[in-house]
């Protein structure tokens, strides 16, 4: 029985602002910003924006009734979540009207948990065939202003339906990971934005990289050539590059320019919406399948999946036939956004909800589905709009 990727959604806010001008702003060369950190927008999420909200509105894209029916396993994988107890895919999976017969938990590491979700939801399917796992990478990326790690901000949540006989991406057996305790980005508790040590993690990210794909390799006997493509976690675009550039460094000419050319249509999406931690790995697989020409079912599809602290996955996927109708594209809720200046993302990134017991929101410019209203005696209420 094949197990893998049956659906899968985006959701971002509807705001962001434009890198050019952010660098202007911080007295940095523009070539910094959009080459050398290789990202053109950055998503801007208003405080009626939040995980739970994201990632509903993610899923809610993807899922007809009767996958609603069949599913009986929500994970919502975020390092932003908005209590240390209550999971957010409690809120989600009530948000969408799914059945009470199911299991809804949070996992937590880093960049990585989805991809940890995604693995536990393939057991269960292969365990319960005629079920369905609705799987989130759901986030907001906050390094503070003004520091290093701001240009590499963004938010946004991907939804996956994890189903046997899947559309769009069935998952090989074989994966490869690494776990290995070290400080390179953490956030404490009560702190809202992530502590980073910014160049060690660049280098760490890339270790870990060769360690899980020898593994791989050794596991498999498969080579860089055998793939369509390679799919980086994307913390910022440029950082994927240098993954790939370490991966194809021995490839024949040929695979290095094929492998090359998907990384652009692999790093489109992400280009235009910054870090989304957990999401950013499978954004960057939506934006290959949506907007790459030359991609054909059969098709071996690799991913590195990474997480600060730090955790590391190499595994692989087959492309289905016809992969290409169960898409929905994305290309118009990236389009449609509304540009903000440098200042009211400012205003928007300090108005963020805090610890706080009561507070109403501004939802009324908001075009989600689900929106934040605002916090009642600790208790977030949540709204569907129409
Ligand atoms: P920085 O020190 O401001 O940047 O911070 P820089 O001086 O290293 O410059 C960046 C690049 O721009 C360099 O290229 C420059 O040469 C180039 P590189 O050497 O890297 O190839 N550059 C230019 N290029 C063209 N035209 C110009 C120009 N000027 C300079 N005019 C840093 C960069 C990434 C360290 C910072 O933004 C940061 O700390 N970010 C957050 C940490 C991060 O994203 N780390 C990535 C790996 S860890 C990870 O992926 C996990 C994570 O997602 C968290 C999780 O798991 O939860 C972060």
């Amino acid at each position: 029985m094949q197990i893998g990727i049956d659906k899968i959604g985006f959701y971002t806010s509807n705001l962001y602002v434009d890198m050019a001008e952010l660098a202007q702003a911080r007295n940095e060369e523009v070539g910094k910003y959009l080459v050398g950190i290789g990202q053109s927008k950055m998503a801007v999420i208003p405080p009626s924006q939040d995980i739970v909200t994201l990632a509903a509105n993610a899923a809610a894209r993807i899922l007809s009734p009767i996958d609603k029916e069949a599913i009986d396993l929500v994970i919502v994988a975020t390092e932003s979540g908005i209590d240390n107890s209550k999971a957010a895919a409690v809120y989600v999976a009530n948000l969408l009207g799914l059945s009470h017969q199911i299991r809804a938990v949070e996992m937590k590491e880093a960049c990585y948990a989805a991809t940890a979700a995604l693995q536990l939801a393939k057991g269960h399917i292969a365990l319960n065939p005629n079920k369905k796992a609705l799987i989130i990478g759901a986030d907001i990326a906050r390094y503070g202003l003004k520091t290093k790690g701001e240009p590499t901000q963004g938010g946004g949540a991907v939804a996956m339906l994890v189903a046997k006989d899947p559309q769009i991406l069935a998952l090989d057996a074989e994966a490869s990971y690494y776990s290995k305790d070290i400080m390179d980005f953490w956030r404490p508790l009560g702190h809202s934005e992530a502590m980073v040590d910014g160049k060690f993690s660049t280098n760490v990210y890339l270790d870990f990289f060769n360690q899980v794909f020898s593994a791989y390799s050794q596991k498999t006997k498969r080579t860089v050539e055998d793939f369509g493509a390679l799919l980086f976690h994307l913390p910022y675009t440029k950082q994927g590059l240098k993954g790939l550039r370490q991966a194809v460094a021995h490839a024949d000419e040929a695979t290095q320019a094929r492998l090359l050319a998907q990384f652009e249509f692999a790093r489109e999406y992400n280009r235009n919406v910054g870090n989304l931690y957990t999401g950013s790995l499978y954004l960057s697989l939506l934006s290959l399948l949506e907007n790459s020409q030359d991609l054909v079912a059969g098709q071996r599809l690799g991913l590195y999946s990474y997480g600060s602290g730090a955790q590391a996955e190499f595994f692989s996927g087959i492309l289905q036939p016809g992969f290409q109708d169960a898409l929905i594209g994305h290309q118009e809720l990236l389009a449609h956004r509304k540009q903000v200046s440098v200042a009211e993302y400012e205003q928007f990134y300090q108005s963020v909800l805090a610890n706080e017991a009561n507070r109403q929101l501004e939802v009324s410019a908001d075009p989600g589905q689900f929106v934040l209203a605002g916090v009642k005696d600790f208790k977030r209420q949540y709204q569907r709009q129409e």
